[in-house]
């Protein structure tokens, strides 16, 4: 038997725009996606006999076949270099809200593909790696990545860019849902307003210049939200703003609101004071290498 542990590092975006819908039903995006501290712990035991995949979790609600993405991705490495899979048990140990806007799912499939790639093909080079993993699911690819890159296309042609300068984020979801595919059908791109400068936000980024970064965040979701659902968006950024954060955004397609602080003061205060209405809440930082 064979075993290796790695953590699967969540995602945020600091920008998010649709630029179109395309032919095959998907939109075409473009996103500055940041890897944070904040991770899952993922075990993958291989070799243990029995031909199959399993999956195992400490969620309850969270598929343990092939519905999970960590599933899909073994299946898929396997099948790209094909292997014969000789038993495969794979471990999430969940800390990433669901259904949230980072990526959960898919760092614990990254997560997957990098573990197996170590003990199996540690030649593959890691295009390779995210190419396999696009076949799992749109974000896998930047999962497989990490650090600060610019995504386009479904999420898969990334470029990588200067780090994140160094700060807090405080991190905190909502209890209500908002589905992926829903908030995409409510989107009519003509119609979106104010829209992202990626320039902008390249040359912050390699300014190394945190306010100017924070000044360039965006998520053009916002703009599709129901009056009740940006209410509650509304005041999770302002709680952040008024306790000195530098700005505070949407991530990905909801609902998970983050909020850039210079200050670890001013993150700790404003966890503080929503500390008492959310349960799912948490202080990180940015994760520049994966
Ligand atoms: O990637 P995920 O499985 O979360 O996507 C769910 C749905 O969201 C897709 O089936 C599609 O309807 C929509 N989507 C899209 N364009 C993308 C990603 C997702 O239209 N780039």
């Amino acid at each position: 038997m064979k075993s290796m542990t790695l953590p699967a590092y969540a995602k945020l975006n600091l920008t998010l725009d649709i630029l179109r819908k395309r032919p095959d039903g998907y939109h075409d995006l473009r996103m500055v996606m940041q890897s944070i501290a904040l991770h899952d712990t993922v075990t993958v035991r291989t070799e243990t006999g029995d031909g199959d995949i399993t999956v195992r979790t400490d969620r309850e609600d969270l598929p343990g076949g092939p519905g999970n993405i960590a599933w899909k991705a073994a299946r898929a490495f396997y099948d790209a270099v094909g292997m014969e899979n000789g038993g495969t048990e794979i471990l999430l140990e969940k800390r990433i809200p669901m259904q949230a806007g980072m990526a959960g799912g898919s760092a614990d499939g990254a997560a997957v593909l990098r573990a197996l790639r170590s003990l199996y093909a540690p030649e593959m080079p890691r295009q390779e790696l995210e190419r396999i993993g696009l076949q799992v699911g749109g974000d896998v690819p930047f999962c497989v990545r990490g650090g600060t890159a610019l995504a386009e296309g479904r999420g898969e042609v990334l470029t990588d860019l200067p780090p994140l300068p160094a700060c807090t984020i405080v991190v905190c979801k909502p209890e209500f849902g908002l589905s992926t595919p829903a908030l995409f059908g409510r989107v009519r791109v003509e119609k979106l307003g104010r829209r992202p400068d990626h320039d902008a936000m390249k040359q912050a980024l390699a300014a190394g210049n945190l306010g100017a970064v924070a000044r360039q965040m965006g998520n053009v979701f916002e703009e599709v939200l129901t009056a009740e659902e940006s209410r509650e968006i509304a005041y999770l950024k302002d709680v952040m703003l008024r306790c000195g954060a530098l700005n505070a955004v949407m991530t990905g397609s909801g609902p998970t609101v983050f909020g850039l602080f210079a200050q670890k003061e001013q993150a700790e205060r404003a966890a503080q004071t929503l500390r008492s209405r959310y349960a799912q809440l948490f202080l990180t930082t940015p994760v520049q290498r994966v």
